[in-house]
């Protein structure tokens, strides 16, 4: 029995990895973030306990797969990388300390995934070669001097609802105004939405943009034009999840810790949404259908 932290990739449900969907396939218990794609958690066995974790705090969050990874195999699928801003770290201490076996499968991050999506190369040959990525919830702690002196692409997580803000913390450090800036919002999706502006008016031009979203800062986002008019479109989003493969990923990663037959079988149909109530931690078991909760597709 052991847990799996699992990168679901930046949306598109097609981006996940292969190794990542094949231990998705395979489990007991899934535990989801809300923002990863729904076609994901539809893909985890019919019989599977499934538990969306944004009702739990990350304590319960760390208990959870501790009590759970004893006697199942637990996935837990976030976002993106389990690692980027993702608590993922937070979880494997937890479960390293509690001596629960488990592994990690990196995931596509929004980090280059979301720009690549909007036309935007992170770093590019004689524009930037270098990119700071950062957490901007909170702007008033970012060290805003070092952030306007860093050199390339910055990248900022979380950063749409102090975007003003950020902007003019950069400007007043020495960004220079006309710096080109982007916002990328659900990028990789179906409602993946982009606008561009210098770093002056990109806040007044994101205004009605729609979270998750992602700020680009740098040269590099003045190429976005060209790369489109070449030809790119943003990536169109996978409408099915791959599958027909004659061996199994697991087969072919050398996991440590099962060989399954389940993977790359048959689709399994949509399965109820079990909910499990903060009371309910440490005894989870399967909900009925009557009381499966709403799961978000935001
Ligand atoms: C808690 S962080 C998780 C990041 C994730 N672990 C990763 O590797 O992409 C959530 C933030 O990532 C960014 N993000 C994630 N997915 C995104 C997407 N599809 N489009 C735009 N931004 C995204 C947003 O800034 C969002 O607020």
């Amino acid at each position: 029995m052991t847990v799996a932290l699992v990168g679901a990739g930046p949306g598109d449900p097609g981006l996940i990895t292969v190794k990542g969907l094949e231990r998705v396939r395979a489990c007991d218990v899934l535990v989801y973030d809300r923002l990863v794609a729904p076609e994901l958690v539809d893909e985890a066995p019919a019989d599977a306990l499934r538990i969306e974790r944004d009702h739990l705090e990350q304590d319960e969050v760390n208990d959870l797969l501790v009590a759970l990874g004893d006697h199942h195999d637990v996935v837990r699928l976030k976002g993106g990388d389990p690692f980027l801003f993702g608590r993922g770290g937070e979880e494997a201490l937890a479960l390293a300390g509690a001596g629960v076996p488990f592994e990690v499968i990196p995931g596509v991050s929004s980090l280059a995934s979301v720009p690549a999506s909007a036309g935007i190369p992170v770093t590019h040959r004689g524009l930037s070669a270098s990119v700071t990525a950062f957490a901007a919830h909170d702007v008033e702690r970012l060290d805003a001097a070092a952030l306007a002196r860093a050199p390339g692409t910055l990248v900022a997580f979380m950063g749409l609802a102090g975007l003003e803000r950020l902007a003019e913390r950069l400007i007043e450090h020495g960004r220079p105004a006309a710096t080109p800036a982007a916002v990328v919002s659900a990028g990789t999706t179906e409602r993946e939405r982009v606008v561009t502006a210098p770093l002056g008016a990109i806040a007044t031009a994101a205004e009605d943009m729609p979270t998750p979203a992602l700020v680009v800062v740098g040269d590099v986002v003045s190429l976005r034009a060209a790369i489109q008019r070449a030809g790119q479109r943003g990536a169109p989003r996978s409408r099915e999840i791959p599958r027909a493969a004659s061996t199994t990923a697991a087969e072919t990663s050398g996991n440590r810790f099962r060989r399954s037959t389940r993977s790359f079988g048959p689709a399994t149909p949509t399965a109820p949404i079990a909910s499990v109530r903060r009371s309910k931690i440490g005894a989870a078991t399967p909900a009925s259908p009557s009381s499966a909760s709403s799961r978000s597709t935001a």
